[in-house]
């Protein structure tokens, strides 16, 4: 009985974490869409509704180039610490380091596969 115990505490375990995968996507999404999109726009284009008034423009996602030379941990850093000078304001305190994270692999989605 106790062996069995503890194989469900393993399976509820992975569904766990399983779910997490899925959660921090869901997370991801919705930070992109709620403090990111208005700038970078909803497909990552750098053309949201106020890109037009920002100099320098937000950065366009979809240009593989961007992903050039560029790691998660730098756009984790750019997110926030923010770019001084520009309107890409630091997003720490707003956001949580997980929501940070979330955001940044969901914004990699928009880079080329295998960036
Ligand atoms: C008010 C407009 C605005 C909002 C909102 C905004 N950004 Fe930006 N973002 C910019 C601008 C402008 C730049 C370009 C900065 C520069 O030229 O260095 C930029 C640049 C970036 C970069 C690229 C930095 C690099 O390596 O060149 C990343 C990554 C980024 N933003 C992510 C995000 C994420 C994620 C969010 C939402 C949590 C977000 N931004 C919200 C305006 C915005």
């Amino acid at each position: 009985m106790r062996l069995a115990g503890w194989g469900l505490v393993a399976v509820l375990a992975l569904a766990a974490a399983t779910r997490a995968g899925a959660a921090d996507q869901a997370v991801g999404k919705k930070v992109y869409a709620e403090r990111c999109s208005p700038c970078h726009g909803d497909t990552g284009d750098g053309n949201g509704p106020a890109a037009a008034a920002i100099k320098p423009p937000p950065r366009n996602f979809r240009d593989p180039g961007f992903w050039q030379g560029r790691t998660a941990a730098q756009l984790k850093v750019t997110v926030r610490d923010g770019r001084p000078g520009t309107m890409m304001s630091p997003f720490a305190g707003t956001l949580s380091e997980a929501e940070i994270d979330a955001v940044v692999a969901y914004v990699a989605t928009f880079g080329p596969a295998g960036h």
